[in-house]
């Protein structure tokens, strides 16, 4: 009898077997631009073990992928992130956590939560930083082989940051944000470029909210109350569950960078939810943010959606504006495009001031989970867009940018993601050029083994990576 496969354990979504060292990639169309200098890191979800619980997307042990090119060649490795629950389970030979999807037990010593460190990747002060969406301890990898350094503090004993800090390109700081079930519900802070935490301060709120970004300007941070949170009566009881309180205004909050946290000032904005910001920047006394709003995120049970789900996370993102004026306390927003998209990046050099191009992966709609089918490119200064499809089957994920030369013009450069093929169950990674994506990739390489879809990715400009040991 032929079981059904689990949802987010086959298909394109199924985890590849084990690490793999360091191998030569072939091109397979077009030619690797010779300027392209750097590592194309990403960050997924990889069961080692069979799971024990209710498997979900988010579950998976931490794998990092990585394409190094280098002089027009690219190499290809992968490896776990080696958390404290991967470890404790190598040594037990088997999973020893349930879903973060089930009710948590909190009574254990060690973690209710397995914490996989597999959301997010970062580079910061010579490491790869690997970062987890519930809030965890951050575990910082060695960039040139990816093996797992152990707990990266920074200095402070900052025992859990969450997914999407940001690297400011100005001050070299990087600046983070952790939010908690039980309280302290959300905090902010600054890591200094040599690693060491600067700053760290509490943001009063009156309960637990469900974060997942940030962004920042020259001066402040933006932070997040939004109207997707945990019902307050399913607390009082003991349980947790997801509602989306669209009579409640939801707010985005402005924090002088290095301010206390009660400082903060809150714009009240319409019912929203949003995954990922693309950036913001300062112009006068308003704020400029940028991001993927979510007029609707709770997906309705009694009905068929019209659009892609994870769960009950109903997923229709699209580009939106708001402009948080500090001198009038208001703030304005509005839509700039109808299209579904998410996971968008930025030229990471201009992060903090006014910026043009943003990178957005297109969502296929008519898919029943995430699956990016192209990328548009926004020009944000003209209104327009360029747009690239990746064909029939074929899905890819975040793009990142990667700048031709270290001050080059915003968006001189190239972008880089995999693409899959669903009926070869078979992976690439495509270059594209970021300022005529239309054009289609310009290089396009097979990777020795499948890829799954997997979630965040960065870029480590060659001339910042450290010295080989
Ligand atoms: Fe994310």
């Amino acid at each position: 009898m032929n079981a059904v496969p689990p949802p987010y354990r086959s298909g394109l979504f199924a985890p590849v077997e084990g690490e793999c060292a360091e191998e030569a990639l072939q091109v397979v169309a077009g030619e690797v631009p010779r300027e392209l200098f750097g590592d194309f890191v990403r960050n997924g979800s990889n069961p080692r073990f069979e799971p024990t619980g209710r498997y979900h997307w988010f579950d998976g042990d931490g794998m990092v992928h990585r394409v190094r090119f280098e002089n027009g060649q690219a190499h290809y490795m992968r490896r776990y992130v080696q958390t404290d629950g991967f470890n404790a389970e190598t040594a037990a030979g088997a999973a020893l956590w349930g879903s973060s999807t089930e009710r948590p037990d909190f009574t254990r010593k060690d973690a209710p939560f397995k914490n996989t460190a597999n959301t997010d990747v970062t580079f910061h002060n010579g490491k790869l930083l690997a970062l987890w969406w519930l809030s965890g301890e951050v575990y910082a990898l060695d960039p040139h082989t990816l093996d797992t350094l152990g707990r990266e503090e920074f200095g402070a004993g900052l025992r859990s940051v969450s997914a999407h800090p940001k690297v400011d390109p100005r001050t070299g700081e990087l600046l983070y944000f952790d939010y908690q079930a039980r309280g302290p519900f959300l905090s902010t802070g600054i890591v200094s470029p040599e690693g060491k935490v600067s700053h760290h301060t509490e943001i009063p709120l009156d309960g637990p909210r469900l974060q997942h970004d940030m962004a920042f300007t020259e001066n402040h941070v933006i932070l997040f109350d939004m109207s997707m949170q945990w019902d307050p009566e399913e607390l009082k009881r003991g349980r947790t569950k997801v509602g989306y309180f669209r009579d409640k205004p939801a707010r985005i909050g402005v924090l002088r960078r290095g301010a206390a946290g009660e400082t903060i000032r809150w714009f009240s904005v319409d019912a929203f939810y949003m995954y990922h910001a693309i950036g913001a920047y300062e112009e006068g006394s308003r704020i400029i943010l940028t991001g993927c709003r979510i007029d609707n995120p709770v997906a309705d049970p009694t009905r068929t959606e019209d659009v892609p789900t994870i769960g009950f996370l109903r997923l229709e993102p699209k580009l939106h504006r708001w402009e948080l004026d500090l001198a009038t306390g208001l703030a304005t927003e509005r839509s700039l495009d109808d299209n579904l998209g998410e996971f968008p990046r930025m030229d990471d050099r201009f992060g903090g001031a006014a910026f043009r191009y943003a990178a957005m992966p297109t969502i296929a709609r008519t898919e029943a989970s995430l699956l990016f089918d192209g990328v548009d490119v926004y020009d944000l200064a003209k209104d327009s867009k360029a747009s690239h499809r990746y064909g029939e089957g074929r899905f890819g994920g975040e793009l990142v940018f990667a700048p031709r030369t270290p001050g080059g013009d915003e968006f001189d450069g190239w972008l880089v993601t995999f693409v899959v093929d669903r009926v070869s169950d078979s992976a690439e990674a495509w270059v594209l050029d970021a300022k005529h994506v239309e054009a289609g990739p310009v290089a396009r390489l097979r990777i020795p083994a499948r890829i799954p879809i997997g979630f965040h990715a960065d870029w480590v400009p060659g001339w910042k990576l450290p010295a080989h040991p």
